[in-house]
């Protein structure tokens, strides 16, 4: 299985931090926000693994995790030119995963408690398709919010992108597992209204033809993308330091 860490896009939400340097390489604990991506599927055993960047702070992303050794994983990098959405990020990555080939994919500003060692599990045994990690959360508007099946609440009918009114009490997080087949489905979608590939539209083509699966994390996650849910963020990894280093 490979691993793919998405850290491109422009981090809006964390300025003055982010017009200095990527919000990915912003400090959270004793560490870079991205040491947290790579360390999870370290210990997942996913030693390869793919970081998708942005221009901003690209030397800085090298400079810290090199060809990976240091980390004990092996490093392959994309640039992403522009921020034109999660998906078309992850379609950067085509060239390094293999016919067949499943993927876990983390927003690099995802950071949360949960080892993922069963749904891992459970995904690279099952057949074609994809699987989805939610969280319950205060305030789904801010996410993407899985509606459910009426006549089967164990699957995700499809999945509303920041909703006015979340028809679900869950966040779909940014801890994604695809086959494949995942690429086509991002060359068939086409961009949104604020002109990106969104990820929320590949997981509906997977929830349409009824192969998107959910698990539910059980500990903390945080969306690191502001400046309170980066303080929140950096106050949840310090409980939990020792478990963190490389
Ligand atoms: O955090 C979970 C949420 O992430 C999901 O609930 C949403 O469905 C999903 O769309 C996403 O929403 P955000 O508004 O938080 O996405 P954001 O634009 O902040 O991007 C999240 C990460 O994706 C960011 O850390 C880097 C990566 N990214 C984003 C864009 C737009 C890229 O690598 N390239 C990009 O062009």
């Amino acid at each position: 299985m490979k691993g793919i860490v998405l850290a491109g896009g422009t981090g809006t939400r964390l300025r003055p931090l982010t017009n200095l340097i990527n919000k990915h390489l912003l400090p959270v604990g004793k560490y870079p926000m991205i040491h947290y991506s790579i360390q999870k599927l370290k210990n997942l055993g996913i030693t390869d693994i793919i970081l998708v960047t942005g221009k901003q702070s690209a030397k800085l992303y090298m400079k810290y995790l090199g060809s990976g050794e240091e980390h004990g994983v092996r490093m392959t990098y994309c640039m992403q030119e522009k921020p034109g959405g999660i998906a078309q990020a992850l379609l950067l990555a085509e060239e390094h995963v293999q016919i067949g080939e499943k993927m876990l994919v983390l927003l690099g500003d995802n950071l949360f408690h949960d080892s993922l060692k069963e749904e891992v599990s459970y995904f690279k045994q099952s057949g074609d398709g994809a699987l989805v990690m939610l969280k319950k959360v205060a305030d789904p508007r801010r996410y993407g919010v899985p509606v459910f099946q009426k006549e089967d609440a164990k699957r995700i009918a499809y999945i509303e992108e920041k909703p006015v009114k979340p028809q679900s009490s869950y966040s779909v997080t940014g801890i994604y597992m695809y086959d494949d087949k995942v690429f086509d489905v991002i060359r068939e979608i086409k961009p949104s209204g604020r002109g990106e590939l969104e990820i929320t539209d590949v997981n509906n083509v997977y929830a349409r033809s009824g192969k998107l699966t959910y698990g539910e994390l059980e500990g903390w996650w945080i969306d690191a993308g502001t400046h309170e849910s980066l303080y929140e963020a950096t106050r949840m990894i310090w409980e939990e330091e020792d478990t963190w280093r490389s």
